[in-house]
C-alpha cells in the first residue's frame, strides 16, 4: 500500500470535511474529534459532495437528501444511500494527513498525475521577467 499526503491536519476544522484530489479521484477527508477519515466524495444516490455533509458521531449525512454513511467503513447506514462508498486508510505523519491506496497500475497513474499537478503549480510560480528584455 502506498500512502500519499493530501492535507495538513490544521486544514480541517473539528467536525468538518474537505475535498482533496488524488489523480482523478475526489476524496472527502473528515476530522472527527482529532481522528481523520476518508471516503469517496460522491454520494451514490445523486452525486452530492459528501465533504459538505453533516457529521454525527462517526457517521456523515449527505447534504442533499440525507443518506448517511459510516465514516469508518463507507457503508450506507440510512436514507437513500443505495449502498456505500469507498473508504481509505488514513495515516498521520508529522502534521501530514496521508491516504493509503493499493498499489495497482491505476493507482500509480493517479500518483503520477498528483505529482504532475504539483509541477504544474510550481511552473505557475516561476518568474518570467518583467518584459524589459
Ligand atoms: S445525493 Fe446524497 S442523499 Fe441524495
Amino acid at each position: 500500500m502506498a500512502f500519499i499526503p493530501v492535507a495538513k491536519i490544521d486544514e480541517i476544522a473539528l467536525g468538518k470535511g474537505i475535498c482533496v484530489r488524488v489523480g482523478r479521484k475526489s476524496i472527502a477527508v473528515f476530522n472527527v474529534e482529532g481522528n481523520f477519515y476518508a471516503l469517496d466524495d460522491f454520494c451514490p444516490h445523486k452525486g452530492a459532495p459528501l465533504a459538505g455533509g453533516y457529521i454525527s458521531g462517526t457517521d456523515v449525512t449527505c447534504p442533499w437528501h440525507g443518506a448517511s454513511f459510516d465514516l469508518t467503513t463507507g457503508n450506507g447506514v440510512g436514507g437513500p444511500c443505495g449502498g456505500g462508498v469507498a473508504s481509505y486508510p488514513v495515516r498521520i505523519t508529522g502534521d501530514d494527513i496521508e491516504l493509503g491506496f493499493e498499489e495497482t497500475a491505476q493507482s500509480r497513474d493517479d500518483e503520477d498525475e498528483y505529482d504532475y499537478d504539483e509541477e504544474e503549480e510550481s511552473r505557475d510560480d516561476e518568474d518570467f521577467g518583467d518584459g524589459d528584455d
